[in-house]
């Protein structure tokens, strides 16, 4: 698995110059079908729901309107449009910039956390799954709408050619084996469906115990 070829601040930086531009080239997933696989698994979403890494908030339509819904981003500026849709879409939302690698909220505060299409991105994305499940309530869902390594040889061998260009270029690391980062975070696959030659994955998983347990032991070593 390739590292992220971008820092932190260096992906910040990226996202903030790059967000007025985010809409516009997330038509090319929205022309693979990505909007109904948005609808399809966000909709599951209940009552108190964090999503982490929300970008320009092209989830928040899908959302179930009785949610309370918190977002966080480390990029300001993908925050800010995140805002503009909600206050235009009669949404209550609170949003943060904050860290997924590092949650600024108590254990067990969300009925659901969701996490969509930045898997790719995250620096330590083993790291920020266990924060989802830390502030998961233990009978809460995780929500995950990633793209990964194709389950084709032959288009997977294609991305592994290339996923070191395009992660230097876009902190993009489009091959991450998704399944397995969700196993390394000791994270109970709930159910899974792949789309497009298996790049796009909507994943339902359980915070489980061990999880927790392995990220406290951390906190407190
Ligand atoms: C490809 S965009 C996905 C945006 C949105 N989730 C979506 O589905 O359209 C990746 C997002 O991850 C954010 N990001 C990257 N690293 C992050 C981190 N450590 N903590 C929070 N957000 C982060 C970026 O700022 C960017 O908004």
């Amino acid at each position: 698995m390739p590292l992220n070829k971008l820092s932190k601040e260096e992906i910040t930086q990226s996202y903030n110059k790059y967000a007025r531009w985010y809409d516009i080239l997330e038509k090319i997933p929205e022309f693979l079908g990505i909007n109904r696989i948005r609808k399809n698994l966000f909709r599951k979403a209940s009552r108190d729901v964090l999503e982490v890494a929300a970008g320009t908030g092209n989830n928040l339509r899908h959302y179930p309107k009785d949610c309370k819904i918190t977002l966080i981003d480390l990029s300001r500026a993908m925050l800010k449009i995140a805002s503009r849709k909600a206050r235009r879409q009669r949404l209550e939302v609170s949003i943060q910039e904050m860290d997924a690698e590092s949650l600024e909220f108590p254990d067990d505060a969300f009925d659901t956390v969701v996490d969509s299409l930045s898997l790719c991105t995250l620096t330590q994305p083993v790291q920020a799954l266990r924060e989802m499940a830390r502030v998961c309530k233990p009978n809460g869902r995780i929500l995950l709408l990633e793209h990964g390594r194709s389950s084709n040889e032959r288009l997977a061998r294609w991305q592994d050619r290339k996923a070191d260009k395009h992660a230097k270029r876009f902190g993009c690391n489009w091959n991450r084996n998704i399944l397995g980062l969700v196993g390394e975070a000791n994270l109970e696959v709930v159910s899974i469906k792949q789309y497009c030659f298996g790049v796009f994955q909507a994943i339902e998983v359980q915070p489980t115990n061990m999880s927790i347990e392995i990220l406290r032991q951390q906190m407190s070593g």
